[in-house]
């Protein structure tokens, strides 16, 4: 499985402006069981430094636009989240960062499963173990 898997939302825009609809199982490619944002991030300051064991999500920068780094314990990329129609893909065990939040950053995120603390693995070391012990 590549690691940067980029979704592309149409929009549907005409003489009043854009529209770009998520649908789940066509452009979004699971079951949205949930929905956040992230937004009014300080200067400076980075998210994530996470990996879930069984999450998928996509992520797209309504507004705005930040770094995101994605890293599968084999490879680590990093690339911008600029774009309202463009959105990556996130997979099972692949630790994230975002990085560099512009002043009106809203990231959108769209989950596969409820939210649970014990799905995260908030260390880098452990989560490398767990990618070996998994493959
Ligand atoms: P966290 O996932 O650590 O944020 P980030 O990926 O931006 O670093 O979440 C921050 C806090 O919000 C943490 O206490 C968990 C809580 N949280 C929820 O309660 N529900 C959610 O859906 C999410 C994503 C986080």
């Amino acid at each position: 499985m590549s690691l940067l898997q980029f979704v592309n939302f149409p929009n549907l825009c005409d003489d009043r402006g854009s529209l770009v609809a998520l649908e789940a199982n066509k452009t979004v490619p699971f079951d949205i069981k949930r929905v956040y944002y992230i937004f009014g991030t300080q200067k400076d300051v980075a998210r994530g430094y996470h990996a879930h064991i069984n999450l998928k999500q996509v992520a797209v920068c309504v507004t705005g636009k930040c770094r995101m780094i994605l890293d599968n314990g084999h490879n680590r990329e990093s690339f911008w989240l600029d774009n309202a129609t463009q959105g990556v893909l996130i997979e099972d065990l692949t630790w994230r960062e975002m990085h560099d939040f512009s002043d009106d950053c809203v990231l959108l995120v769209l989950a596969s499963e409820h939210y649970d603390e014990t799905d995260y693995i908030r260390n880098y070391e452990e989560f490398v173990r767990v990618v070996k012990s998994d493959s």
